[in-house]
């Protein structure tokens, strides 16, 4: 284990027994669209491996960078584009999936660029729904766990580039 002071708040197992929870209601909604799977790197990138082993349609995946938050724990109240999708959106059913959602701000942003786009429709999958600084309203259409506040890493969630690789999720909490 990493270095850190933590609280364990999801461990492997329920991680996994929700995504596959997940994964069977997205492929009950989308028999016979034309599924976009569309991960929000970096922080996505282990529970969307894990989603989209879930999901039981025919899909093609790809990834969108932005970026909000500079260095530490707070937001920037900016959405830099920082990788396009290679594959074109148009017409297609997009679903954005996501790490967490906090403030609102990326994925509202994100939604709007790919609705910009001409995808055919917009729906969001966030792994973790945390209200705290919740500022931009938005509707998570598939929403793994609601953690009302703290920061949290692991499993793809990270503090300054750490973190990320931790097969469960941790509350990082500050040096007592
Ligand atoms: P929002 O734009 O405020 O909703 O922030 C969303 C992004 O901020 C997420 O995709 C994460 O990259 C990052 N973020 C927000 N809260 C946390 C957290 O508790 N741990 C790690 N990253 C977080
Ligand atoms: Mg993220």
């Amino acid at each position: 284990m990493q270095q850190m002071n933590h609280e364990i708040i999801l461990d492997a197992s329920a991680l996994h027994k929700r995504i596959k929870e997940l994964g069977r209601i997205i492929s009950q909604d989308y028999t016979g669209k034309n599924l976009l799977v569309m991960g929000v790197l970096k922080g996505a990138f282990i529970f969307m491996a894990d989603l989209v082993r879930a999901i039981e349609v025919p899909l093609v995946l790809d990834f969108i960078q932005v970026s909000s938050y500079g260095k530490g724990a707070s937001s920037s109240g900016e959405i830099i584009l920082k990788s396009t999708p290679t594959i074109d959106v148009a017409g297609r059913d997009v679903l954005l999936v996501e790490d967490i959602i906090d403030s609102g701000l990326t994925i509202q942003w994100l939604m709007n660029h790919l609705a910009c786009q001409g995808a055919n429709s917009v729906k969001v999958c966030a792994l973790i729904d945390k209200a705290e600084r919740r500022a931009h309203p938005v509707h998570i259409d598939y929403c793994g766990f609601f953690i009302p506040h703290g920061f949290l890493v692991g499993f793809g969630l990270d503090f300054n580039e750490q973190y990320r690789s931790l097969p469960a999720i941790y509350h990082l909490q500050p040096p007592a």
